[in-house]
């Protein structure tokens, strides 16, 4: 079976269970998870009833989409993302992201915890994110293309939407929280990075670095989606300070931080 035919299996599963046609698609990162109870009227749906859906491993991650009202716009919530380097392949990485697209979605929001190289940024920020370096990780489309999905070889050369960029500056201006705009970049993880590398990412034009979006982003890009990112920055990344880095400075940054991003979203998905 391929990437796609799974996809829809996935949707079938789903639509046993609901019909309802989410307009937008919010991934959840590190820290975030909480912004799911926000959903009026919500329909949760656990990974294992979903055909194909691969668990979450990770501490901080569930595994479960959340379907409901948010703000006035209907919206499905993935809460808690698999990694690359759980052991997934790519294709089950970005399948949550098609499934939701496939769904009804026609704007992706992804969200996640980084580390930021630009020395400027200080843990508790948040980055939207304008570009995206990808080549450092397989790409989900690797493999057999489905048409109907997009095309074989998509453009990139606008990942993330303008006009979604501007609305996340201004909801955090609203929010009294520092917003800036970078460059992402994809690592496979789970080593944190050597100083070495990311002096490197940061001569490549990185501004922030993690383990995950950008290929949800190539993935709803290909599909031809509106997509937004936005990067909480948890920690300064590796030799940017002198601290040695853990997942749990990166939670609770995240954590901290949790509150005033869902102000951010919650305002982008009101107003978009
Ligand atoms: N590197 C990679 N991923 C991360 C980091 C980091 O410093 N912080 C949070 N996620």
């Amino acid at each position: 079976m391929n990437a796609y035919e799974m996809v829809r299996i996935a949707e079938e599963s789903v639509r046993k269970v609901t019909s309802f046609v989410p307009d937008v698609a919010i991934v959840l990162g590190s820290g975030l998870g909480a912004f799911a109870e926000e959903v009026e009227n919500p329909i949760v749906i656990g990974s294992d009833r979903i055909s194909g859906y691969a668990k979450s491993t990770i501490s901080g991650h569930l595994g479960r989409l959340v379907f409901g009202t948010l703000r006035g716009k209907k919206v499905v919530i993935q809460q808690g993302r698999v990694h690359y380097y759980e052991g997934y392949e790519m294709s089950q990485v970005v399948l949550p992201v098609r499934l939701m697209c496939a769904l009804g979605a026609k704007t992706v929001i992804l969200t996640n915890a980084a580390g930021g190289i630009d020395p400027s940024y200080k843990a508790g920020d948040l980055m939207a994110i304008t570009g995206q370096i990808s080549q450092f990780v397989p790409s989900p489309l690797r493999g057999e293309n489905d048409d109907e999905f997009g095309p074989r070889f998509p453009d990139m050369s606008c990942v993330y939407s303008p006009r979604l960029i501007a609305l996340a500056k201004e909801g955090a201006a609203k929010a009294g929280i520092t917003m800036h705009e970078g460059v992402y970049i994809q690592v496979s993880g789970p080593q944190f990075e050597t100083p070495e590398e990311i002096r490197a990412f940061r001569v490549l034009g990185a501004d922030a670095v993690g383990m995950s979006t950008a290929v949800e982003a190539i993935a709803a890009r290909h599909m031809g989606r509106e997509v937004m990112g936005i990067s909480l920055i948890a920690n300064p990344a590796a030799g940017i300070s002198e601290e040695p880095l853990s997942h749990e400075d990166v939670k609770r940054a995240a954590d901290a931080a949790g509150k005033k991003f869902g102000e951010v979203l919650k305002f982008v998905v009101e107003k978009m």
